[in-house]
């Protein structure tokens, strides 16, 4: 897996330093000829050492050989920094296992090539970066925290995510938006950031990246503390002692207790 996330990272690389034409998917969700031709490497790599697995990818959908595997590749995530020249994006594939129709995440690669950094996660064996065992933060306090989130570049009119974004950066030190889930979910497992939230994220965005924090020790959930699933569509992960406290300020703000008011621009008005 790393070798092929390696490759198409290298070719993502090619791509990004000579410049691309950006194409339409929705009015502002983004693909490129790079996105595609990551893709095509890697369903090639997959089908040459493992022709019997299953792989469904964010542009090509779902090759469904009945296998219990299934490959879930993201060829490029942060495609909107990639068009734009800003670089942070990826490469990430998450292998899951189903046993007795449970699947079961088993391993996963995120790779940054402009960092030259790999991410990797097997089931039961840690979290590693470039090699060298990572482990989520320490930090124990919502306020002495720096957490991420992301907003989706399809239906985002229809994303409450703002609302979170503003509470959630009044009780903390930050909240950032890069612009990869992936690897925003690998700075929680390296302890850049405590924790990280999104609404509405894709199989392909998180299943290598689930299993990373996971085995660095951290906890990811849906928004009510019940176990994350790779389509569940909602996504808290964190370095596991801020967990709760996360927990608490999503129901509070579900349910519209505890608020601090935006201030209004026309106060701003001078
Ligand atoms: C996107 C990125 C972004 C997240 C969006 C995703 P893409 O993936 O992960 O950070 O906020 O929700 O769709 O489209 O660049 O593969
Ligand atoms: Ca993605
Ligand atoms: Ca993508």
């Amino acid at each position: 897996m790393s070798a092929i996330a390696r490759e198409a990272g290298a070719l993502l690389l090619q791509y990004f330093q000579q410049g691309l034409k950006i194409e339409y998917k929705g009015d502002a969700d983004l693909v490129t000829a790079a996105d595609r031709a990551s893709e095509v490497l890697i369903r090639e790599r997959i089908t040459q050492k493992f022709p019997s697995h299953d792989v469904l990818g964010e542009e090509q959908g779902l090759n469904d050989q009945g296998s219990d595997y299934r490959w879930y590749v993201d060829p490029l995530d942060g495609t909107t920094n990639f068009a734009h020249g800003y670089p942070v994006f990826c490469v990430s594939m998450g292998l899951e296992h189903r046993v007795q129709g449970q699947g079961r995440r088993i391993a996963g690669v995120v790779y940054d090539p402009t960092r030259d950094e790999l991410f990797t996660a097997e089931q039961g064996r840690g979290s590693h970066l470039n090699g060298q065992p990572i482990h989520v933060s320490k930090a124990a306090h919502l306020k002495e925290c720096l957490v991420a989130t992301g907003f989706p570049s399809h239906k985002r009119h229809k994303n409450p995510n703002i609302h979170f974004y503003h509470q959630i950066t009044l009780r903390t030190h930050g909240v950032r938006r890069a612009g990869s889930a992936a690897l925003d979910l690998c700075n929680v497992a390296s302890g850049r950031f405590d924790g990280f939230w999104e609404f509405n994220l894709n199989p392909w965005d998180t299943a290598a990246g689930a299993l990373i924090v996971e085995e660095a020790g951290g906890r990811i959930s849906r928004f009510d503390g019940s176990p994350f699933e790779i389509d569940s569509r909602e996504t808290l992960a964190s370095n596991g002692l801020v967990h709760d406290a996360l927990l608490h300020e999503f129901s509070e703000i579900f349910a519209g207790r505890g608020l601090s008011p935006l201030p209004e621009p026309s106060e701003y008005k001078t």
